[in-house]
């Protein structure tokens, strides 16, 4: 798809979605989803994470992960994986030890050892280091973060790099759209902080979770990617969604499908841009109305499996 190498969707494990809204949903979803001519490419939005891969310390379980690595490898479609470490979603355990230094190195090295170890050859690439970044551009106070520092984030590429060497380390976070922010330029500083440390970083993902009212524009996503491209291979938006303010109407349905025609626009454009991931497709799996209430709507089908403007938009902009 134009300069694209992928168009996506991520998809979670039955057991984790929402319930769907109608006894034939997930035969009508699964339809859209198997579909490679809508969606190339998967993420599993939750199976691979900390809390399902080592929910108790060397006790890995792979099994949330597989289905969508499986699906991935049945229906020919090329996998992200995500997320190796990030401090949400983490297994009770992690926060709940209190670690020396040593420690909490080896804990992070075997679980990448065996999380990406198991999926070696599988994954087109890692987000391997997930939201490591505050708001203002620092870095987060998570429980890698208090032990360890910015040595925790050298640690997991470094790691990561040993034991897949053939899949994209990526560094992944949300808010690091737009070319001015504090926040991307944290982005820029943890890249050349792992470059200079001699560390293999091959991408920036940038997530994407947008607003259909406040939205950047396609200069905006361009000027940023250009700004990652100038330091790594490849840039990706990873996490798509555009959401809105309830209750639904034509016009943020409008807005709607301008910020997702701007990714398109971007991604298209620049070089470096290898794909766009869409945070699932059918509104009712959506993370957004559980996380932001009042908001929702952000995906491409809604309940009822009608398209939403944006749809067209996009497909009209490749
Ligand atoms: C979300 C999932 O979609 C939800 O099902 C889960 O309850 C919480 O996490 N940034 C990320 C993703 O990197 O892993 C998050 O996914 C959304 C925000």
């Amino acid at each position: 798809k134009a300069g694209l190498l992928y168009f996506g969707a991520a998809t979670d494990t039955p057991g984790q979605r929402e319930r769907a809204p109608y006894p034939d949903s997930y035969p009508q979803y699964d339809a859209i989803f198997e579909n490679n001519d809508e969606f190339g490419q998967t993420t599993p939005t939750n199976g691979q994470k900390w809390l399902f891969a080592e929910p108790e310390p060397r006790l890995f379980n792979f099994t949330e992960g597989d289905v969508v690595a499986d699906l991935a490898r049945s229906q020919g479609k090329l996998l992200r994986c995500h997320a190796l470490v990030w401090h949400s979603q983490l297994a009770p355990w992690v926060e709940e030890t209190e670690w020396t230094a040593e420690a909490l190195r080896d804990a992070i090295t075997r679980h990448i050892r065996a999380v990406a170890g198991y999926y070696r050859g599988r994954c087109y690439a890692w987000d391997v280091v997930n939201e490591a970044l505050d708001e203002d551009g620092t870095y987060r106070k998570s429980v890698f973060y208090n032990v360890l520092g910015e040595e925790y984030i050298k640690l997991a590429f470094a790691t990561a790099a040993e034991v897949d060497p053939g899949a994209k380390l990526y560094y992944n976070d949300y808010g690091i759209e737009r070319p001015d922010s504090v926040k991307t330029a944290g982005a820029i500083r943890l890249v050349k902080m792992l470059q200079d440390a001699g560390l293999r970083i091959d991408g920036v993902g940038m997530q994407a979770h947008l607003h259909a009212d406040n939205h950047p524009s396609a200069d905006d996503l361009i000027a940023t990617s250009e700004q990652y491209a100038k330091l790594v291979k490849e840039v990706a938006f990873t996490e798509l969604d555009v959401r809105i303010k309830m209750p639904v109407n034509e016009t943020k349905l409008e807005w709607q499908a301008d910020c997702y025609q701007k990714v398109v626009e971007a991604c298209v454009k620049v070089k470096a841009c290898v794909g766009i991931t869409v945070w699932d497709f059918y509104d009712p799996f959506s993370w957004v109305p559980d996380t932001f209430p009042g908001q929702g709507a952000s995906l491409l089908w809604f309940e009822d499996f009608t398209k939403h403007p944006a749809y067209d938009r996009m497909v009209d902009t490749f």
